[in-house]
């Protein structure tokens, strides 16, 4: 649910669910919380919270996934925060596709939108890459593509093995994500890019060309511009600041916000939301990032896409000096680090988050500076009308 900011009826309390899920996510998701805590204080907003078993053990212990009880208390809240879910100890895609996809799914989540900023002092591993030149918002579309979960196999286990996976695209479902694209890009540099592979896949490449071309009719003011997804994996490194926003089909956003995550330093600094637009449900917000199990439990987790996806959700509740202020917080931090994760944070996934608490209190007093430049908060304030 949007709450248009600066209204005087505003209301400032908001209901959470928090799902701090498997491996580093309940790590990274304390630190997020201890940021709100601050930031509550800070900024004079509530929220309720309700932290919400899910995941591995509790999948193991009640074969509950995104159904039923969990469902109908993630439903009432306002926003989502998600930690992250998978572990070796259950088979591949069961949480990832019982209970994050399921989400999007069932709450409607049709936009997943991911920024792609490098932030001064972060250490990306392109040579001469200076931070003015990498600032983008790569929107993903959430709900179809080939994530429907649609297909078949016919002889499995045989050598005549026949497997069909269906991509799924509804005229609808696409024109509200390029829709969403233009709005934000017309708080931000009003240029989108479509991204896709209409020269091999044509039959969706057709319908997702024509979409964008009657939404871009829309949007005079918007430059327009196309980049096949192959090519866009040698531009995006190359030359970033040929992109503001970029729109793209489910598969090919889940490749390349991995692509721009290393651009911008890392898994662990890259944050998401996962937006319902039209407030039937909530919107969730996670760090794309996996569980990591490889380092869990150990402290060398970077929390700072679990806070920066928090301060995407406090943009979208219309907390936009909160936003921002966590924003410029996390970057202050960042930059003060020799490295991205592990012990090159200088101090454990704890530590960090207390140094951006700390932060935060230095940017509410004013002591710290704004963050330099557009932020994708404001520009999702005015795209979630
Ligand atoms: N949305 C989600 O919850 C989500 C997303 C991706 C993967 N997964 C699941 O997570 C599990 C592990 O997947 P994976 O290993 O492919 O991806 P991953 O993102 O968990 O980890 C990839 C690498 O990045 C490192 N890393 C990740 N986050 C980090 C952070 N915050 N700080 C420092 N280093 C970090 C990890 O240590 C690992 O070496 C799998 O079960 C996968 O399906 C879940």
């Amino acid at each position: 649910m949007t709450i248009p900011d600066g209204s005087a009826s505003k209301r400032r309390t908001y209901a959470l669910g928090i799902v701090p899920g498997d491996g580093i996510g309940p790590e990274v998701t304390a630190c997020a919380v201890g940021v709100l805590d601050a930031a509550e204080r800070l900024f004079g907003f509530s929220t309720t919270r309700e932290t919400i078993p899910a995941g591995a053990r509790h999948y193991l212990a009640t074969g509950e996934l995104f159904e039923g009880a969990v469902r109908e208390k993630l439903q009432a809240k306002d926003a989502i925060l998600f930690g992250a879910m998978g572990d070796p100890a259950v088979a591949p895609g069961i949480l990832e596709r019982g209970f994050i996809l399921a989400m999007r799914q069932a709450f409607d989540q049709a936009v997943n939108l991911r920024p792609v900023r490098l932030y001064p002092g972060v250490r990306t591993p392109i040579a001469d890459l200076e931070p003015e030149r990498c600032d983008l918002v790569i929107v993903r579309e959430n709900t179809e593509g080939a994530y429907v979960g649609r297909g078949s196999t016919v002889h499995a286990g045989t050598a005549n093995a026949v497997a069909v996976q269906e991509s799924v695209n509804t005229r609808a479902g696409v024109e509200r994500v390029v829709d969403y694209a233009f709005r934000l890009a017309a708080g931000r540099r009003n240029k989108v890019t479509l991204c896709h592979k209409t020269n091999i896949l044509v039959e969706a490449g057709k319908l997702w060309q024509e979409t964008f071309d009657a939404v871009a009719a829309r949007y005079p003011g918007v430059e327009t511009d196309y980049v096949h997804v192959d090519a866009m994996c040698f531009h995006l490194p190359v030359s970033p600041e040929r992109f503001d926003v970029v729109v793209t089909d489910n598969l090919f956003g889940d490749i390349i916000t991995d692509l721009g995550a290393v651009i911008q330093g890392g898994l662990g600094v890259a944050a998401s939301a996962n937006l319902n637009l039209d407030g039937s449900a909530p919107s969730m917000f996670e760090a794309i990032h996996g569980s990591a199990p490889d380092i869990a439990g150990r402290g060398l987790a970077n929390p700072a896409g679990a806070v920066l996806s928090l301060a995407m959700c406090l943009a979208h509740l219309g907390e936009a000096a909160a936003a921002k202020a966590v924003e410029t917080a996390v970057v202050a931090v960042l930059g003060q680090m020799d490295g991205l994760s592990g012990a090159d944070m200088g101090g454990s996934t704890d530590e960090v988050g207390r140094r951006i608490v700390d932060a935060l209190e230095s940017a509410a007093s004013g002591s710290l500076p704004p963050l330099a430049g557009r932020s994708v908060m404001d520009a999702m304030a005015a795209a979630e009308r």
